[in-house]
């Protein structure tokens, strides 16, 4: 049995897929044993205190750096015996002091088709702002590995979401929630917690 740390900073409704998925069985041999939240409002937090689950507020903001702060979470981590950190919806940035550590063991679920709408600044509402400016007709989400690059770890996990004429930044991220992220990422928990993901030059293969 894999256990499972969740980063959380927001709603928590990825957070709230995995804790779904863990007790509908579509994650097996996997157990959240931590959610670990980067503020004290996250309502995240509600939604893990609902199962009992374990919630450690890290905050960001009594850390003077991000390498403490990555320390910080390293250590908690590393003392609950977390065998994948999982980021849901997490907003602070971390460092090589977390992800040296957990080398192809932290997975991000990001709300676009990686490469597109990502990297440094593209987070939350604005991935898709910037999306339906462009005018892309087909979004989606990405499960990927975290390495020092934001969002450019070796990709796992894509699911397409089409964008429709009359599609707001708000109807469409949460198409893309609940039609993409939400699916995705407890499917791509599931591979790790059964030793199906593999890593080969950067390039992820499902077993
Ligand atoms: C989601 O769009 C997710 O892709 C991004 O943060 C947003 C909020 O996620 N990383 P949640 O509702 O807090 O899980």
């Amino acid at each position: 049995m894999k256990k499972i740390g969740v980063l959380v900073s927001g709603g928590g409704t990825n957070l709230q897929a995995i804790i779904d998925a863990c007790e509908n069985g579509i994650i097996e041999n996997g157990k959240i044993a931590a959610v670990v939240a980067s503020n004290d409002k996250a309502y995240a937090i509600e939604r893990a205190k609902k199962h009992n689950i374990e919630v450690e507020i890290i905050k960001r903001k009594d850390y003077d750096n991000i390498s403490s702060y990555s320390k910080a979470i390293a250590e908690y981590m590393i003392n609950k015996n977390i065998d994948l950190i999982v980021m849901a919806g997490f907003l602070s940035i971390i460092d090589n002091n977390l992800i040296d550590k957990y080398q192809n063991k932290i997975i991000n679920i990001h709300p676009s088709l990686i490469p597109s709408f990502c990297g440094k600044d593209y987070y939350g509402l604005k991935v898709h702002e910037k999306a339906l400016e462009r005018g892309i007709k087909v979004t989606g989400a990405t499960v990927h590995f975290v390495n020092e690059e934001p969002d450019g770890g070796p990709i796992i996990m894509q699911k397409s979401v089409m964008v429709k004429n009359d599609d707001t930044p708000e109807i469409l991220q949460k198409r893309v929630m609940e039609e993409a992220e939400h699916i995705i990422l407890p499917q791509v928990i599931n591979l790790f917690c059964n030793d199906k993901i593999k890593v080969i030059n950067n390039r992820v293969f499902i077993e």
